[in-house]
């Protein structure tokens, strides 16, 4: 499991998923993929050789990735607190789970609402044997997991909504995930199809690597990652990435570096990370 706490503290090992939860499906351990590299820049132990290279030639790039990474986790949670507990948000549609850490969202939600219900989304074998091992319901809420690419929009609303009531506000979010979807695969018409099915009152949480801020380190970091991992990334500029929000109502202070969203503390606020946050509510 990943920990959160200061970065390289761990040592890290081959990652072994729980045993009995579909570990035995096909895990392609010759080729990075984000979710374990992502792990790894975490500090977890769920990652391989080609993982680990990968994740260290994009921190010899942008050494603060291991801080950006921890400081979008740090958004992600005060992104779902914000949601339940300032808006009333009882409904979650989590695309991009990564593999389980601390304060996934189902447990801020339901630390917060009991009866709070959260669908995750995710393509990654790894992250679906954690999942179905871990993000479990319990008598606070439903926690439900649809295996599925997110250009696959239709098939994730219909099995979203054998847990989730679309006639009731939704909060979708998107954390670190819209970077691999590049732009001839439209990542417009699929935030829009998502947000075009949910109700007046839902929100949109979006979290998104930048291409300016650390210009030149994030730059140089994309492209060896695009050299060595499965999952193409495409860095955004902070206007290309409020295109997502367009037609929809930014929630103070709108869309910032995820660190200056809202931080319960000056550490938090003052972290190195190269992100643009930002949750909007549909009205
Ligand atoms: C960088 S991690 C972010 C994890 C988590 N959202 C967070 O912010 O901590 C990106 C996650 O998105 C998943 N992912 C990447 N491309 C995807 C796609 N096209 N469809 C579904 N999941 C995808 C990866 O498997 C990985 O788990």
């Amino acid at each position: 499991m990943t920990s959160e706490g200061a970065p390289g503290t761990q040592e890290p090992q081959e990652g072994t998923p729980p045993a009995g939860h579909g570990a035995a499906m096909s895990i392609d351990t010759s080729v990075a993929h984000v979710a374990r590299v992502y792990d790894y820049w975490l500090g977890g132990k769920d990652n391989f050789a080609a993982d680990r290279r990968a994740g260290e030639q994009a921190i010899s790039a942008y050494p603060d990735i291991v801080y950006s990474v921890r400081a979008n986790r740090a958004f992600l949670r005060r992104t779902v607190r914000y949601l339940t507990e300032d808006a009333g948000v009882r409904q979650f549609l989590d695309i991009g789970t990564g593999i389980p850490t601390a304060n996934n969202t189902h447990e801020v939600a339901q630390s917060v609402a009991s009866g709070a219900n959260v669908v995750y989304v995710d393509n990654d074998p790894v992250v679906l044997t954690y999942a179905r091992a871990l993000l479990v319901s319990d008598a606070r809420g439903y926690t439900n997991y649809v295996d599925a690419d997110l250009r696959d929009t239709g098939r994730i609303l219909a099995e979203a909504a054998l847990t989730l009531d679309f006639s009731r506000p939704v909060a979708i979010m998107l954390m670190a995930i819209l970077q691999h979807i590049d732009d001839a695969e439209d990542p417009y018409a699929i935030v829009n199809t998502l947000v075009g099915a949910v109700p007046p009152g839902s929100y949109l949480a979006i979290s998104h690597p930048a291409a300016d801020i650390e210009t030149e380190a994030m730059a140089q970091m994309a492209e060896r990652l695009n050299k060595l991992m499965a999952e193409k990334v495409t860095f955004r500029t902070r206007l290309q990435v409020a295109r997502f929000f367009e037609g929809l109502e930014l929630v103070e202070p709108g869309m910032v570096r995820v660190q200056e969203w809202r931080p319960d503390t000056e550490m938090e606020a003052k972290s190195p990370a190269a992100l643009w946050g930002g949750i909007a509510r549909k009205s």
